[in-house]
C-alpha cells in the first residue's frame, strides 16, 4: 500500500497510527505502518525523554513522529488557580453528588488525578518539542489548529513534515495557508475531538481543498476495505486511532474497560462535551449521560470542564466504576471485537485492502474473474 506520501517518509504502508502508548507507536512502525506518539498527557519533559529513548530502542530504526496539542488561541499567563476561580460551585456540586450516587471511592494519599489543563498550554507543547527534536522523528501533528509559524520553520529545518488535523475544508485551507505539509482530514465517526461532517463527505471535500498537499483519512476507519475506500475518495494514507485501543500492546490500566471496548457495537458512542467542554467522540456511559441530561446543569466550556472533571474521571478510572468508565473511542469501536497484536491489526487490514483492490478491478473489468 504505497503512496507517495509513504514512499517519503520511507514506510511500507499508507498507514498512520496515532496512540498514547509508546510500546504502540513502536510496533506500528515495526509493522511497517507510521507510528505517533500522542504526546498531550506528558506534562513532565523527562517523562517524554524517557519513552522517546524506549521507542528509540525498540522500533527498529523505522521512522515515527509525534501528535502534539497546540491550541491555536494563547492561554499563556492564565495559571489552574485562575481557572478553577471561574468553576460554578453549583458545577462542583453535581461532580460530588453523581460520585458519591455511584459510591465512588477517593483516590488514595498522594496519587495524582491524570488529566490537568496544562497539557493544552502553548508552553508545555513547546517544552515537549524540545525534547523531541533531540529525536530523529520524521512527522509532527497538531490537533487543535495549525502549530505557530516558528514551529512549522523549526521543524522543516530539521527535515521534520507538518501535518495537522481538520474537520471540514475551511480549516484544511487555513492550515495550507499557513504552510504545513499534511493535511489529516478527521471525520464525524472518530474517537477524540471531532467536528460534525463525515469522513465520506468531507476526505473528498479537503483533497480537493488542499490539492496538491497530500491527505491523509481519519475517522471510521478500521478494515482494509475503509482503507480502499479512503484512498479510492483521494487520500494518499489513513490515520488510524480507536483500533489500537484494543491491541495486545496498549498499556490501558483497566481490564474492565477494555472488555467495555471489546463489547461495544457502533452505536454505543456518543460525541459529548462532557470530558473537555469540546465535543469529543467517546463511550457512551451513564457519565456522559449525568453531562447531557437536561436536568443536569450541563457542560462548562474548555478549559474549566476539563479541570471540572480531571479528579472524578481518574477516580472513576482508578476504580473501574464500570456505569461510568469510558475513553475517546470513535464508532469503528463495533469491530473491535477481539484482542490482537499490532502486527495482527496491521497484516488483517493490508490483506483486507489488497483483497478490496482486487474486487473493485474485476468489477471494472480489468482483472480476471
Ligand atoms: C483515545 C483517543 C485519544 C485521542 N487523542 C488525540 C490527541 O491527543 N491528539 C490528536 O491529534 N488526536 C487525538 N485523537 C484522534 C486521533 O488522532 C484520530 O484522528 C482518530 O482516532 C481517528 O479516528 P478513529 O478513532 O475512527 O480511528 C484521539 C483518539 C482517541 C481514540
Amino acid at each position: 500500500m504505497q503512496t507517495e506520501l509513504s514512499k517519503k517518509l520511507g514506510v511500507e504502508h499508507a498507514l498512520f497510527g496515532f496512540t498514547p502508548f509508546p510500546a504502540v507507536v513502536a510496533a506500528i512502525s515495526r509493522a511497517g505502518g507510521f507510528g505517533v506518539l500522542g504526546a498531550v498527557r506528558y506534562t513532565a519533559p523527562d517523562d517524554l525523554k524517557r519513552d522517546l529513548d524506549w521507542i528509540e530502542a525498540h522500533v527498529d530504526g523505522m521512522p515515527y513522529g509525534l501528535d502534539v496539542v497546540m491550541p491555536a488561541k494563547k492561554v499563556e499567563g492564565v495559571t489552574e488557580a485562575d481557572v478553577e476561580a471561574m468553576i460554578p460551585e453549583g458545577h462542583r456540586q453535581y461532580v460530588k453528588d453523581t460520585l458519591a450516587k455511584y459510591g465512588v471511592p477517593e483516590l488514595a494519599e498522594g496519587e495524582a488525578s491524570g488529566w490537568r489543563i496544562t497539557g493544552w498550554m502553548e508552553q508545555v507543547a513547546r517544552n515537549q518539542l524540545d525534547v523531541a527534536f533531540d529525536y530523529p522523528i520524521k512527522l509532527l501533528a497538531n490537533a487543535l489548529g495549525s502549530p505557530p509559524a516558528d514551529v512549522i520553520q523549526r521543524a522543516h529545518d530539521q527535515n521534520v513534515l507538518v501535518a495537522a488535523l481538520a474537520g471540514s475544508a475551511r480549516h484544511a485551507r487555513k492550515h495550507a495557508e499557513a504552510g504545513i505539509d499534511i493535511v489529516v482530514a478527521q471525520g464525524y465517526e472518530a474517537g477524540g475531538h471531532t467536528g460534525d461532517i463525515a469522513s465520506m463527505v468531507l476526505t473528498p471535500e479537503v483533497v480537493e481543498a488542499v490539492a496538491p498537499l497530500p491527505v491523509l483519512a481519519a475517522g471510521g476507519i478500521g478494515s482494509g476495505q475503509q482503507m480502499a475506500a479512503a484512498l479510492t475518495l483521494g487520500a494518499q494514507g489513513v490515520w488510524l486511532g480507536s483500533i489500537w485501543l484494543t491491541v495486545t500492546e496498549a498499556d490501558m490500566h483497566s481490564r474492565a474497560l477494555t472488555r467495555k471496548l471489546l463489547a461495544a457495537g457502533s452505536g454505543d458512542t456518543v460525541r459529548s462535551r462532557a470530558l473537555t467542554g469540546k465535543p469529543a467522540r467517546q463511550l457512551r456511559t451513564e457519565w456522559t449521560d449525568a453531562w447531557d441530561d437536561p436536568n443536569g446543569p450541563g457542560t462548562l466550556p474548555m478549559p474549566l470542564q476539563g479541570l471540572l472533571v480531571a479528579d472524578a474521571v481518574s477516580r472513576i478510572q482508578r476504580h473501574e466504576v464500570e456505569p461510568l468508565l469510558g475513553t475517546p473511542v470513535g464508532q469503528i469501536v463495533g469491530r473491535m471485537n477481539s484482542e490482537r497484536s499490532v502486527q495482527e491489526v496491521v497484516d488483517d487490514l493490508t490483506r483486507d485492502f489488497e483483497k478490496a483492490v482486487d474486487r473493485l478491478n474485476r468489477i471494472a473489468g480489468r482483472s480476471p474473474e
